[in-house]
């Protein structure tokens, strides 16, 4: 199988990190439930783990708390500070994660309005400006399209946020582990991640990093392993967002795979993903009958290459890829139903591929060639 599907999960990861899963099921205790050996050991990896998310984001260690996905990370943040009678700024760039909680929102009175993207999926950045209301209280965007791959510029985002006094809610799903992310440059508030994409690690493994001076209230409690005679969750982060068992088995493999990315180089693994990436779009631009969405002009862009052939159904273009040719990508709606709007895909969907630092050229030129020889077929 010719792997192309990274965008949804990373595969294969590096092998140290299956390796720490299995060390850690073997000899961990509950992390924060006990003070002998395993118990401690637990608690050692997942504090080590908080530490170099901390050192990836510029986040405080203390304020990066787990949760299974950025799905839920993105929940808590939402729902944690915003309430009905705020209103916020979003982008058609959006996936469901970030969709859904605010619309859940919006439907309780919250007013929210998107800025617009074009149809190669730009968004229209003087819109933000346009779209401020005096209870205007967060912008909450990705860092890129899970569809396109457009980077969105959260420097520039960031520092409206900050002219504005406005919450920067970002959703770094498709970027954490590949672009460099400063929370404290980037003016950051909330920072949601997930393990199981680029940054190599296990699904079940995500989460959140709080600036500072930010409180979010908690969207679970429950068991803390501290404070149990108290009625409410404790207030310290990250105890505060973290409820009930964390799965450390699953975080001393993130914790692997962290240190992965730092041995490696995430500029080192950006080149070398951007180079397939772009080496397939100046292929696949060539072969008639393909429209690829998004905007190439970007001189970065996260590694994904959306497109489809004729007016074909991309789920069908998709089956034949992975039946006749064993390339897995991803058809249809993606989560990101705004955006297939704005690229006029709503109908067909588009077939993506997505590349991981594990891939290499030939399986990049064989993706090229099968949609050559499927282009060439009546
Ligand atoms: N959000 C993931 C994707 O884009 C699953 O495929």
């Amino acid at each position: 199988m010719i792997y192309l599907d990274n965008a949804a999960t990373s595969r294969p990861k590096p092998p140290c990190v299956a390796e720490a899963v299995v060390a850690a099921m073997e000899d961990f205790g509950n992390c924060g439930r006990g003070v002998h050996e395993d118990a401690l050991s637990a608690a050692r990896t997942v504090f080590s783990v908080r530490q170099k998310v901390a050192a990836l984001f510029g986040a405080r260690p203390e304020r990066v708390c787990f949760t299974p996905n950025s799905t839920m990370a993105l929940n808590i943040a939402i729902s944690g500070l915003l309430t009905a009678e705020d209103h916020v700024i979003s982008t058609d760039l959006e996936h469901n994660s970030v969709l859904r909680p605010l619309y859940r929102l919006q439907q309780q009175g919250m007013g929210l309005d998107f800025v617009p993207a074009d149809r190669w999926g730009r968004p229209d950045y003087d819109a933000f400006e346009k779209l401020l209301r005096p209870n205007t209280r967060a912008v909450v965007c990705t860092h890129a399209s899970n569809l396109t791959g457009n980077l969105l510029d959260i420097e520039r985002i960031g520092v409206f946020c900050r002219q504005h006094g406005l919450l920067f809610i970002v959703d770094a799903s498709q970027t954490a582990g590949v672009f460099p992310i400063n929370m404290e440059r980037q003016h950051i508030d909330v920072l949601c991640f997930t393990g199981h994409k680029s940054l190599l690690g296990p699904q079940g493994t995500g989460g959140l990093c709080v600036g500072p001076g930010v409180e979010i209230r908690p969207f679970a409690v429950g068991g803390t392993g501290v404070q149990s005679y108290a009625e409410s969750q404790p207030l310290e982060y990250p105890t505060r967002l973290e409820a009930g068992t964390l799965n450390s088995h699953g975080l001393a493999g993130l914790g692997a795979a962290l240190d992965f990315l730092e041995q490696t180089g995430i500029d080192v693994i950006r080149q070398h993903e951007l180079q397939l990436a772009k080496r397939f779009y100046e292929a696949v631009r060539q072969i008639p009958d393909v429209t690829v969405y998004g905007d190439f002009s970007q001189a970065e862009r996260a590694p994904v290459v959306a497109l489809n052939l004729r007016d074909y159904e991309s789920g069908q273009v998709s089956d034949e890829l992975a039946e006749r040719f064993g390339i897995a990508t991803r058809p249809g709606a993606h989560c990101a139903p705004r955006m297939h709007r704005a690229l006029g895909t709503e109908q067909q969907g588009a077939v993506r591929f997505s590349w991981n630092f594990f891939n290499t050229a030939e399986e990049t030129d064989a993706a090229v060639e099968a949609i050559r020889l499927l282009a060439a077929e009546d």
